[in-house]
């Protein structure tokens, strides 16, 4: 018998209300909208409002995609939430999550992945394996973030790239039939370049000060944006090509390639890379920014609510972060 497949029976996503322009950053930071623009192609991002937490964004993204779905979140037997803004050091933003969408009599697991913006990419290949093995039927994948908490609002070279939202999908166990459902996944990481897009701080480093309770522990997002560039382009351009070998697909049976939105240049040279032309290009970083996890599956569920993504449709989701970390996912709607 063949193993079950993977098909995304729904998606959702959820962007707070508060919008941040190019020209209110101008005024924080030394920088011009028209920088802004040129160099990344953002336009504008969301922020989330005071109070508002990450596993607010998530439950939010995933009732919509539960919805979509038609499922009950009774149904669910796995949730994983991405993410590198987790509300909490434990439990996992996703137990969190399980409360607030309802899930929680199923006492099905949950569980975060942190692979910064390959996250979503990382998680969706995780609950794949878990379906192919059998041991679960119905998942909820989310990715969620609140980035814009760990940004230096005094440092031009990250604070305007970032914004907050999160991204989910419904995955169900299908056997035989078509070949509907993810094809594929592929996952990659060297930590050789941890040093070039990390957080400063972090728990295991202690307090500097002892049990001085009010020390904020929180780091800020320190990037190599130059170098963290063109590594993107080549990892990503490699893993899509890597993922359309191992299914005996060319790029011309492609029809939506979904990058990671992290900066409209890196998107463009990355499609020039892999030979894919900018109209089968799904790009949503000029209104949402880079949502670290979240910006895979708020592209995705953007092309799927606005009909550009049909049944039958080949799509590959394509995604490069912090680490080291890039993944892929070929999919067949
Ligand atoms: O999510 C996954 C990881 N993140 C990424 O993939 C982001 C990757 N990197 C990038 O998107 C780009 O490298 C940036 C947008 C961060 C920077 O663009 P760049 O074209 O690589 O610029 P650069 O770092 O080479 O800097 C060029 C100049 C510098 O000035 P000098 O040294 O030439 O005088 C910077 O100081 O632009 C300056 N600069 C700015 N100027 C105005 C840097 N940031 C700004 C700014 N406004 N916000």
């Amino acid at each position: 018998m063949n193993a079950p497949r993977a098909r995304i029976i729904g998606t959702g996503s959820y962007l707070p209300e508060k919008r941040m322009t190019n020209d209110a950053l101008a005024k924080l930071v030394d920088t011009t909208s028209e920088w802004i623009s040129s160099r990344t192609g953002i336009l504008e991002r969301r922020i989330a409002a005071e109070g508002e937490m990450t596993s607010d964004l998530a439950a939010h993204a995933g009732q919509r995609a539960l919805e979509a779905a038609g499922c009950d979140p009774k149904d669910l037997d796995l949730i994983i939430c991405a993410t590198s803004t987790p509300d909490l050091v434990f439990p996992a933003t996703a137990a969190i999550v399980q409360r607030k969408i309802g899930a929680q009599s199923t006492k099905a697991p949950v569980f975060d992945i942190q692979a910064v913006c390959t996250g979503f990419v990382y998680a969706l290949s995780i609950a794949d394996q878990f379906i192919r093995s059998g041991m679960s039927q119905k998942v909820l994948v989310i990715g969620a973030e609140t980035f814009t908490r760990i940004l230096d609002w005094n440092d031009r070279t990250t604070c305007i790239l970032f914004g907050d939202g999160a991204g989910a999908v419904v995955l169900e166990a299908v056997e035989g039939g078509d070949d509907r459902g993810i094809l594929s996944t592929h996952m990659h990481a060297d930590g050789s370049y941890v040093e070039l897009l990390h957080v400063t701080g972090g728990i295991s480093q202690g307090r500097p000060s002892g049990f001085d309770v009010k020390h904020d522990a929180l780091g800020f997002v320190d990037m190599h944006g130059n170098e963290v560039f063109k590594q993107a382009v080549k990892a990503m351009g490699a893993v899509a090509e890597e993922a359309l070998a191992a299914n005996g697909l060319t790029v011309d049976d492609v029809d939506w390639f979904i990058p990671h939105q992290a900066n409209k240049r890196i998107l463009q040279a990355t499609a020039k890379r892999v030979n894919i032309p900018e109209s089968k290009v799904v790009m949503t970083v000029d209104h949402h920014g880079n949502t670290s996890a979240a910006s895979v599956p708020l592209a995705l569920d953007e092309a799927v609510r606005d009909g550009r993504i049909r049944p039958g449709h080949l799509v590959l989701l394509d995604a490069f972060g912090g680490g080291f970390t890039w993944a892929s996912a070929l999919i067949r709607w």
